[in-house]
């Protein structure tokens, strides 16, 4: 068995670390482990120009623990208003490395969302020209679609006729959770890649049932089946070089989670990398764990692979109960329970 486990220093290719004091609990945590980090840009009200994106950036780079070294890569929040002149400038101003589409409504602070791609064609065609990214919470919105089939319907309604139309648009299936969504993007042009979170690589929709309700493993896209989960651990298990890590780390209040109507997210930043190495070496894959954390995301999105290294060693610690949240709380995934690998 590996005792010890070293590796070029990873990147979170999605995150979520909000803003204000909150933002500086749940910072530190990935400031740990990742040297880089795709923020995610759904905060209230979202970050949808380049002058709000770079003020982020100043926000989150002062929240940072002093000494530590680490980068913020923004995005921008993709609206039916967003223009090819807004996407040219975020690719000039060298800080905005993607755009988001969320579908309007399909998740937390996702009102302000696309409502009709087609009417955003010219946006999508200058992204491809200047090689801007587009991540895609891939989740259709319609109601009278079942919740645990909106990711297929999504595929098939808009992703699919999206590649075909721009083949050229470099594009991120964030957080896929199906075996369908792996077989589309192995089937899709190289230039299409996903990322896969740890509580989907760990988890099936039964852990949000076991013994109970249990909303924090409550999280959108939702755990899907077992032999969803199993085609997602071999995508990430492969060496496939476009399949990378974004743990979807999406803190919420402690109280905002446990309510009759709970937030989306798994807070998972506290172990983020730790939580990987359980599972590639559950699929006895734990050479491929660099690759997949370190290498694929830089090389997808054009940026230096890191040359700083992180070291993990094979002993179980207790995940605390809860960290602090700014004026809250927030519960992490696991709490009160080991995780097998820690941090050197
Ligand atoms: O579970 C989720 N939480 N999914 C998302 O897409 C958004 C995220 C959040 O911001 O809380
Ligand atoms: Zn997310």
């Amino acid at each position: 068995m590996t005792a010890r486990l070293s590796f070029a220093r990873p990147d979170d290719w999605h995150l979520h670390v909000r803003d204000g004091g909150a933002m500086r609990d749940v910072l530190a945590h990935t400031a740990r482990r990742f040297a880089r980090a795709i923020i995610m840009p759904n905060l209230k009200p979202p970050v949808t120009t380049v002058p709000q994106a770079l003020e982020y950036r100043e926000r989150i780079l002062a929240a940072l623990p002093p000494g530590t070294a680490f980068t913020p890569l923004m995005t921008l929040y993709l609206t039916d208003r967003t223009t090819p002149a807004d996407i040219r400038q975020a690719r000039s101003c060298g800080h905005i490395h993607a755009i988001k589409l969320y579908p309007a409504g399909v998740t937390t602070h996702a009102d302000a969302g696309v409502t009709d791609l087609n009417k955003l064609w010219k946006t999508l065609e200058t992204m491809a020209d200047v090689r801007l990214p587009l991540l895609v919470h891939g989740e259709v919105t319609d109601p009278a679609v079942d919740i645990f089939d909106r990711e297929k319907l999504f595929i098939e309604r808009v992703l699919a006729p999206l590649v075909d139309r721009l083949p050229g648009l470099r594009l991120v299936f964030e957080h896929i959770t199906t075996k369908m969504a792996v077989d589309f993007v192995l089937a899709a042009p190289d230039n299409v890649a996903a990322t896969l979170t740890p509580q989907h690589l760990l988890h099936n929709r039964n852990a949000m049932y076991a013994g109970g309700l249990r909303p924090h493993y409550y999280c959108l896209p939702l755990l899907k089946r077992e032999h969803d989960r199993e085609a997602l651990v071999k995508a990430a298990t492969s060496g496939n070089t476009k399949f990378f890590l974004g743990t979807d780390s999406a803190p919420h209040a402690r109280h905002a989670k446990e309510s009759a109507c709970g937030c989306a997210g798994m807070f998972t930043a506290h172990a983020a990398i730790e939580l990987y190495a359980e599972v590639f070496e559950a699929a006895d894959a734990l050479h491929k764990l660099e690759a997949f954390a370190s290498f694929h995301g830089a090389d997808f999105y054009g940026l230096p692979r890191n040359r700083e290294r992180i070291a993990l060693q094979k002993q179980s610690w207790t995940v605390p109960a809860s960290y602090p949240f700014g004026e809250d709380q927030l519960i992490p995934y696991r709490a009160g329970e080991p995780v097998s690998w820690s941090l050197i």
